[in-house]
């Protein structure tokens, strides 16, 4: 459920960029239902587990990416085509806590331009 007026707006983190691609909006639902709406370049190689770090959101990220722990886990609000899970990403979520069928693991989702209104949000702490 996400709560009537309960919707921040944040600056972009100050990440370097390589080219002048248009930043893209993800919106990014809390521990808290709130949103946030998350403005992100598409052209630094980002994660979506490394863009909620940069904005310092409580994903964990504990093996640094590798699908190897799971503290990224997120849910896929939103109808986007994303990039088709690994067999590692599969392992690891056949092992996690509180996986549904729209769960992700944010470490394996690059942020790309197609993202655009991407909405997503952060499964609870293990
Ligand atoms: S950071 Fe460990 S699985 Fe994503």
């Amino acid at each position: 459920m996400v709560l009537m007026g309960q919707e921040k707006r944040h600056q972009r983190p100050p990440l370097k960029r390589s080219n002048k691609m248009p930043d893209i909006t993800i919106t990014l639902i809390d521990r808290n239902q709130i949103e946030h709406k998350l403005l992100t370049p598409t052209d630094v190689s980002l994660t979506l587990m490394e863009l909620c770090k940069a904005y310092e959101f409580p994903i964990e990220g504990i093996c640094g990416g590798m699908a190897l722990c799971a503290s990224c886990q997120c849910y896929i609000k939103s109808e986007h085509t994303l990039p088709e899970k690994s067999s590692d990403e599969e392992a690891m979520l056949a092992e996690a806590f509180h996986v549904q069928g729209n769960s992700r693991l944010g470490c394996q989702i690059p942020i790309t331009e197609n993202l655009d209104g991407l909405v997503v949000e952060i499964a609870p702490e293990e």
